[in-house]
C-alpha cells in the first residue's frame, strides 16, 4: 500500500503490510502479530520523512476520543485519543474557553505525536500544560503511565525520541487547562497581528486565530504543497562562539537559553546562507520560511535527505554551526 496519503511530504513510499487501529484490542493484536517485526507507528505522518518503501508493518493510529476528565473551578483536564487530530483538541479547547493550547493552533499532526517531540510554538509548548500519558509497552503489551516529569520533555525532545525510543505506542493524553485564561502574546508576530485587528484584550480565540493567520503566511499548507514544518532544529550555541559570530553578522537573532548558552534560528542561518526558495529537482527550500523544507510531487524522500545534507554542510562552512533534523528519518541510519 502506497503512504503517500499517510506523510504530509506526501511521498510515495510503499508499506510492505498496514492497518489502521481504533482501540486498544486492535493495538495489541496487530502488534503481536508476526508481521510486527519491523514496526512503524505512524500518527499524522507530519514528521517523518520516508526515505524508501517500509519493509515490515505501518500501523496507523487511529484511536480518538476527546473528554474532560476532570474539573475544578479554575482548571480542567482533558483527555484525548493518540489518534486525534491536534488542532481539533486545540479547537475543543478554544470554543469552550480554555486556555493553554491557543498559540499552538494549527501545527499538523496528533495528539499522540505531541508529547514525543514536545511540539511547541509561538511561546508554548507541549510540556507546559501536559499532565500525563498512557503508552502500550511493546515489550509485554503493558499500558503505563507517564507524569510530565517521566516523559524528559526537552526542545523538541522527550524520553520517547531517546531511552524509549521505539518501545512504547502513546495511546491518549491528558492535558490541564485553564478556565479563566491569561493569554502569551509575548510573540511579536502575534502582538502585531492582534494591533492590526485591533484587538487590545485578547481572547484565547483571538490569539488562536492570530496564531492561524500568521502560520498561514509562513508556512506551506501540506494540503497544497508537501512539507512537515520546520525540518531543523534552532541550534544552542556558546554565547562565546555567537559573541564572535555577531562582528560580522550584527543582524543575528538569538534567545537567550542561559548564561553560557544561545539559540539562534536555524531559518535565518539557511536563508544568510542563500538557500530560501531554492529548488532542486522536486524538492526545494520554502521561499517564505527557510526553515522549512517542501516537497512539490513526484519526489523521492532521498531527495529531501540530500538537500538537507548539503544545507547543514554549507550553514557549517559560513557560520560553523552544525544543525540537525528535528524530522524522524525512515528507516534511521544513525
Ligand atoms: N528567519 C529568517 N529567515 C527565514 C526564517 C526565519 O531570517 O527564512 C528568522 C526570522 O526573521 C526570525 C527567526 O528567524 O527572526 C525565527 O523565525 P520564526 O519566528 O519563523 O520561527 P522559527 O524559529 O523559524 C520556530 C519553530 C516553529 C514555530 C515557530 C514559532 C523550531 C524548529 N521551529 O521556528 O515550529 O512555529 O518557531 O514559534 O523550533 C515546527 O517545529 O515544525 C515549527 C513550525
Amino acid at each position: 500500500i502506497s503512504l503517500k496519503g499517510y506523510n504530509t511530504f506526501g511521498f510515495d513510499a510503499k508499506a510492505r503490510y498496514f492497518c489502521e487501529v481504533q482501540n486498544l484490542e486492535e493495538l495489541k493484536e496487530a502488534i503481536s502479530s508476526p508481521l510486527a517485526q519491523t514496526l512503524l507507528i505512524l500518527g499524522g505522518g507530519s514528521n517523518v520523512l520516508l526515505l524508501e518503501d517500509f519493509p515490515g508493518l505501518v500501523i496507523r493510529m487511529n484511536i480518538k476520543g476527546i473528554k474532560v476528565v476532570e474539573e475544578t473551578e479554575d482548571t480542567v483536564v482533558v483527555h484525548a485519543g493518540a489518534g486525534e487530530i491536534w488542532h481539533d483538541l486545540v479547537l475543543f479547547t478554544i470554543e469552550n474557553g480554555w486556555g493553554g493550547l491557543e498559540n499552538m493552533s494549527l501545527i499538523p499532526g496528533t495528539v499522540g505525536a505531541a508529547p514525543m517531540q514536545n511540539i511547541g510554538a509561538y511561546g508554548a509548548e507541549v510540556k507546559d500544560t501536559f499532565i500525563k500519558l498512557e503508552a502500550l509497552r511493546k515489550q509485554d503489551l503493558q499500558v503505563v503511565t507517564f507524569d510530565n516529569a517521566q516523559c524528559k520533555f526537552g526542545y523538541r525532545e522527550s524520553f520517547f525520541k531517546q531511552e524509549g525510543k521505539d518501545q512504547y505506542v502513546i495511546l491518549g493524553v491528558s492535558f490541564k487547562l485553564k478556565k479563566n485564561p491569561s493569554v502569551n502574546t509575548s510573540y511579536g508576530a502575534i502582538k502585531d497581528t492582534l494591533n492590526e485587528w485591533g484587538i487590545s484584550a485578547p481572547t484565547v480565540k483571538d490569539v488562536s486565530n492570530a496564531v492561524i493567520h500568521i502560520r498561514r503566511s509562513k508556512l506551506p499548507d501540506p494540503a497544497q504543497i508537501g512539507n512537515s514544518g520546520s525540518f531543523f532544529k534552532n541550534p544552542e550555541i556558546p554565547i562565546i562562539q555567537f559573541e564572535e559570530l555577531q562582528k560580522t553578522y550584527p543582524n543575528l537573532p538569538s534567545y537567550p537559553i542561559n548564561p553560557e548558552t544561545v539559540k539562534v534560528p536555524a531559518g535565518w542561518l539557511i536563508e544568510q546562507a542563500g538557500w530560501k526558495g531554492k529548488k532542486t529537482g522536486h524538492v526545494g527550500v520554502h521561499d517564505k520560511q527557510a526553515l522549512v523544507l517542501v516537497h512539490f510531487g513526484g519526489g523521492k524522500g532521498k531527495e529531501i535527505a540530500n538537500l538537507a545534507s548539503e544545507i547543514q554542510a554549507s550553514v557549517y562552512e559560513k557560520f560553523g554551526i552544525k544543525i540537525n533534523p528535528e524530522v524522524n528519518f525512515i528507516p534511521n541510519f544513525t
